[in-house]
């Protein structure tokens, strides 16, 4: 019997905003104790779009350096994943495609199931290789977070973008094929196709995510997966890092194991030592991506723990409505490059600092399709959101723009 070819992710980037709101701001602004979010929520900052970006913007800017490092040979499929997609029909991927610099004979689609989106293309673009090994397959996930003004979902807004180039020996990570599946028609997060926010019923949200975690997790068993001890790391999808901590304390209450869930400036909890905080870094300053989220959370973790060769990761994607999946990966040799977090750290430390009033002005600012409309360019990004004419938008790559 033969081995089957191993299939996972072959590279990694991402990208974020312009801007960057302080929680601490936000904080004073509203009267909040700024423990309430740091420590309450687990999140320090959000990123926010310059009035020039959108999800397309931040998935050409995540995907361009991948393309570079690997060429585009090969790559016959892009599914782009959001829930805070910008047209009902068009795919986002097919304006990225083009900023891209993608040759036509691309497929190109859209995925939505709120914040499981990467999850359901990545397992799609593994069916794809699998029946072609020799093509690859570029995934981007991105996604801006938005809720009302003054809502209790409003510091756990974020913005940003995952690309992942999928191939058959890949260098980062093997998807394991046993996955652990668990969907519940249920309201707990959604945005009406009249709403440029969603709605939200938090506390039920947070039941439906941990009772979707013990349902991925039961099948996963059901379906032979390995057992919680013969996962070295875990990570969780991270609407705010405080959900990851929450996760893990559920699953391991559930299991009956002793998991270390400290996240940065808490004490030491104890129990084994999963990756938690570290996993959590990058997206504590992103805020909620979505669904960029989980893969935003492996990104932090493959970028500051070198010692993971041939370690096994446990990744949880939920997806609020609700569908989620339990999958495992197992980390290839020569995965670590200690350049990677120091240039993601200049990344988020380059953003320009929003202040309150001004966050609020661009936050109730609403563009509408019937208006045509020419953005001001703020963003320093090479990909553009240019504006609104005869009901479409426009998009320009900085280097071709007239
Ligand atoms: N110091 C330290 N901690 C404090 C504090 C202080 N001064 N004041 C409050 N806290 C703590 C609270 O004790 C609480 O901690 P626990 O959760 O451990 O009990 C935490 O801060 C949050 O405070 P509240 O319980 O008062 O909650 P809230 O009214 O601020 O709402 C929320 C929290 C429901 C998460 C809200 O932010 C929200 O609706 N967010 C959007 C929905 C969401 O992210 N849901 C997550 C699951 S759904 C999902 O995962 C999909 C997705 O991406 C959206």
């Amino acid at each position: 019997m033969t081995t089957p070819t191993p299939i996972g992710i072959h590279d990694l980037e991402l990208a974020t905003t312009h801007y960057v709101v302080t929680l601490d701001d936000l904080a004073s602004h509203n009267g909040t104790d700024p423990a309430k979010y740091r420590l309450g929520l687990g999140q320090d900052q959000m990123s926010f779009p310059a009035p020039d970006e959108d999800i397309i913007t931040m998935g050409a800017a995540a995907a361009a350096p991948l393309l570079e490092r690997n060429g585009t040979e090969g790559i016959r499929t892009l599914i782009f994943a959001t829930e805070s997609g910008v047209d009902q029909s068009k795919a986002a991927g097919v304006s990225a495609h083009r900023l891209l610099g993608l040759p036509s004979d691309v497929r190109v689609v859209e995925f939505k199931q709120a914040c499981y989106g990467g999850t359901a293309a990545l397992q799609a673009a593994i069916g794809m290789v699998s029946r072609t090994p020799n093509e690859r397959v570029l995934i981007i996930s991105s996604d801006v977070a938005r809720y009302e003004l003054d809502s209790p979902g409003e510091p756990t807004q974020g913005a940003g973008a995952v690309a992942m180039l999928v191939s058959a020996s890949p260098a980062l990570l093997e998807i394991e094929p046993i996955a652990g599946l668990f969907t519940d028609d249920v309201d707990d997060f959604w945005r009406p196709n009249d709403s440029s926010t969603a709605v939200v019923d938090g506390a039920l949200s947070v039941s439906a995510y941990l009772d979707a975690l013990t349902g991925a997790w039961d099948n996963l068993q059901a379906q032979g997966g390995p057992a919680l001890d013969e996962i070295d790391r875990l990570l969780y999808h991270q609407p705010f890092t405080k959900m990851a901590k929450k996760g893990q304390a559920h699953l391991a209450a559930y299991v009956g194991s002793e998991l270390d869930v400290t996240l940065p400036g808490e004490a030491a909890s104890g129990g084994r030592d999963t990756g938690l905080a570290l996993g959590t870094l990058y997206n504590r300053r992103l805020g909620n991506t979505y669904t960029a989220s989980l893969f935003a959370g492996l990104a932090s973790l493959l970028h500051q723990d070198d010692s993971l060769e041939g370690k096994r990761i446990g990744l949880f994607s939920y997806g609020s409505g609700s569908v989620s999946e339990f999958i495992t990966a197992t980390v290839q040799p020569g995965y670590f490059d200690s350049s990677r977090a120091a240039r993601f750290y200049a990344e988020l430390d380059a953003r320009v600092p929003l202040d309150i009033d001004h966050y609020r002005e661009l936050h109730a600012t609403e563009l509408s399709s019937a208006t045509d409309v020419v953005t001001p360019r703020v963003s320093t990004s090479q990909y553009r959101f240019a504006g609104i004419s005869g009901q479409a938008r426009q998009y320009e790559r900085v280097d071709q723009a007239a």
